[in-house]
């Protein structure tokens, strides 16, 4: 950044307001902000209204049942996520209208499935899922590329009460392998590949490696998605999709789930190096997803809405596939890069779909910054309606880019904060009504609680930064990690009283109540909206054999946000190089897949350390930003930080 944009940017930080278009007021879904005070003092009404956009089989005795840190939503009553996101909209007349648009990346590939057409897919394959004998209660994992089966299949467990558990298809086979593992998982469903700039990706070898190690898996479903001849299936386990669907009944009765029956679970990276199964149940996730997608997209019947997250994703699930479907929206899904065949691929899928919302992440945003304004200048994006950003915070200039540039100076944008544990949005604008102020995501949604605390647990005063916290229930909260219910105490729930939620971020609020989220504070990494953990990576450092000792930290980064940089000490005999780098990111590739690589690998031959030996990443993270590494009169080894600086350097 030249001085005088970070002078821009530091003058715009809280100062820049933009208020909805007065046009965009008027036609919005909500537009009164008595709507805040009205949630604020009537919260479980406020949530039940929402509930009641569902339908239900059976209503709730009580809203909410409040046993902290432990949560029941709509106690006791009944409904079915895949008929809410489904069926009932073929019941209502909307048999014919589009739910799920599907572009592969050739250009020349999509598919379309209307809700009627979708339902039938949906009771094919929860037919076909039974015939294998998956039962409710029993884990399904999926492997799947960006495809229409992978929606398909997350409806489909949804409709028998089989509760899924996807694994981005971009993890690596022993990342698979440990999630089959925790989840006890007998059916996987994959697929023989995937396109993927304009290469083909093997997904298929990377299943069966994971499968070497495990024991639990009865049945493999593979989708040929390439349609490849060398694919080796072995009898009695794996059975082609298309031959499992094709002779399937399109009916199959909706199971009638409890509301806190679990609806997914879903992996994500924690503080140690185990990864934390994420439990969301059924009737609070529908309803906290549905409710949010309508409110923060302001969502109209003929919206055509395009979230570029993965499935595999907290962000995908609940933003492409329960979310929109639940509100009877036509949803896009794109299976490939953003710059295949060329760098204005996204845009020209909103020309050519007319799209009228999309939800993407400020790494892609600033990708498409650095490629510059020529691509998007190329199409008609004069659809567009409401611009979402996700994933971390954006900063000013990419907020102003996408505004103008993207969004032609018109549409809103909801900078939207939550996490996989939350299933929802929790702090973000509501279009209609909120002023926005770049890089803010604003205020929490109606009826939430949110504040910064410090250490001890004193709210803040504005500006002063500290710990993100939620101070009430929200109905898409996680229930707990799956089979670790102290670890869900610990971690959310015991940094104050156990009625506070501990995001594990850092924020401020500023002196007219913004919101300002500034990123993890835990030794989690955000890279390009992927969290990591450092921990992780450096397990899987020091599995290499000539790695003594690792230490992991981010570095910022001008499209990612966050890189994670690796410092190793060798094992003795062992002699840094460049070929040895390349071999360390590469094993670290393998291990956790390939957005786990560290973008540069720093050999020393210590580490900082306090006098008990604790590693200080903090003074590494200072170094790597450029900044000066602060106190080091604790350290057992002070010297060590000025050679680690000059290594940083050069
Ligand atoms: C972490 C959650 C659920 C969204 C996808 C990532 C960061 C997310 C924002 C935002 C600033 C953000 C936080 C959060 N984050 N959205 N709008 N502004 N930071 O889900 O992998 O569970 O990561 O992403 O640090 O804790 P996730």
């Amino acid at each position: 950044m030249t001085e005088e944009e970070s002078h821009i940017e530091s003058r715009m930080e809280g100062k820049d307001i933009y208020s909805p278009p007065e046009e965009f007021k008027e036609q919005a879904n909500v537009n009164d902000p008595e709507i805040y005070k009205y949630a604020e003092e009537n919260y479980e009404e406020f949530w039940a209204d929402l509930a009641e956009r569902l339908d239900w089989y059976e209503k709730w005795d009580e809203v909410l049942k409040w046993d902290p840190p432990h949560a029941e939503w709509f106690v006791n009553g009944k409904l079915n996520a895949a008929y809410n996101c489904v069926d009932r909209h073929v019941e209502n007349g909307k048999g014919d209208k589009k739910a799920l648009i599907w572009e592969g990346e050739p250009m020349d590939e999509t598919k379309e499935y209307t809700f009627s057409e979708l339902k039938d897919e949906v009771s094919k394959f929860a037919n076909g899922l039974k015939e294998l004998g998956v039962k409710k209660g029993d884990i399904v994992t999926f492997y799947l590329p960006m495809i229409p089966e992978l929606a398909i299949g997350l409806l489909a467990c949804a409709r028998i009460g089989a509760p899924h558990s996807v694994v981005f298809g971009g993890f690596s086979p022993s990342a698979l392998k440990e999630r089959i593992n925790d989840a006890e998982s007998k059916f996987l469903v994959t697929a023989d590949g995937y396109y993927r700039r304009g290469k083909v990706i093997n997904m298929w070898e990377n299943a069966e490696e994971a499968l070497e190690g495990t024991s639990n898996v009865e049945k493999v479903i593979a989708v040929e998605r390439i349609g490849r001849d060398d694919v080796e299936y072995e009898e009695g386990r794996d059975v082609v999709y298309e031959d499992l669907v094709k002779d399937q009944s399109k009916e199959c009765e909706p199971e009638k789930m409890d509301a806190e029956d679990m609806l997914f679970l879903m992996y994500t990276s924690g503080t140690t190096g185990k990864p934390k199964g994420v439990v969301h149940t059924t009737g609070g996730y529908l309803t906290g997803t549905s409710a949010t997608h309508n409110y923060v997209f302001d969502i109209k019947d003929d919206d055509i809405y395009w979230c570029t997250a993965d499935i595999g994703w907290i962000t995908g699930h609940s933003y492409i596939v329960y979310g929109p479907l639940a509100n009877g929206t036509t949803t896009l899904m794109y299976e490939g890069a953003p710059d295949t065949p060329t760098k204005d691929r996204f845009w020209q899928i909103i020309e050519k779909y007319d799209v009228t919302k999309l939800y993407t992440a400020p790494t892609a945003i600033r990708l498409f910054m650095k490629w510059g304004r020529e691509y998007p200048d190329k199409h008609d994006l004069s659809s567009l309606k409401v611009l979402g950003s996700v994933g971390e915070p954006i900063n000013p200039k990419a907020w102003k880019w996408y505004h103008e540039v993207i969004g032609g100076g018109e549409c809103p944008i909801v900078d939207t904060w939550w996490q996989t544990e939350t299933g929802m949005m929790l702090i973000t604008p509501l279009p209609g009504i909120t002023d926005l102020k770049p890089g803010s995501a604003t205020h929490p949604f109606p009826g939430l609680k949110a504040d910064i605390y410090d250490a001890a647990g004193n709210s803040l005063e504005a500006n002063q930064g500290g710990y993100l916290v939620i101070k009430r229930p929200w109905p898409s909260m996680l229930r707990t990690l799956y089979k670790e219910p102290e670890r869900y105490v610990e971690t959310y729930w015991s940094e104050y009283e156990n009625d506070i939620y501990f995001a594990g971020d850092g924020a401020r609020i500023d002196e007219d109540g913004y919101f300002w989220v500034v990123g993890r504070i835990d030794d989690v990494l955000n890279v390009a909206g992927h969290r990591l953990s450092t921990m992780e990576m450096e397990s899987a450092l020091v599995d290499h054999e000539a790695v003594a000792e690792a230490a992991v930290v981010g570095k910022p980064d001008e499209v990612k946000g966050q890189v994670p940089i690796a410092y190793v000490i060798l094992e003795s005999g062992r002699e840094a190089s460049d070929e040895l780098a390349s071999e360390l990111r590469a094993h670290v590739g393998n291990i956790i897949g390939p957005i786990g690589k560290p973008a540069a690998v720093r050999f020393t031959r210590d580490l900082p350390k306090t006098r008990s030996g604790k590693i200080m990443r903090r003074i590494l993270k200072k170094l790597e930003k450029g900044e000066s590494a602060g106190d080091t009169s604790t350290l057992r080894n002070p010297d060590i930080v000025e050679e680690i600086r000059e290594m940083v350097e050069e």
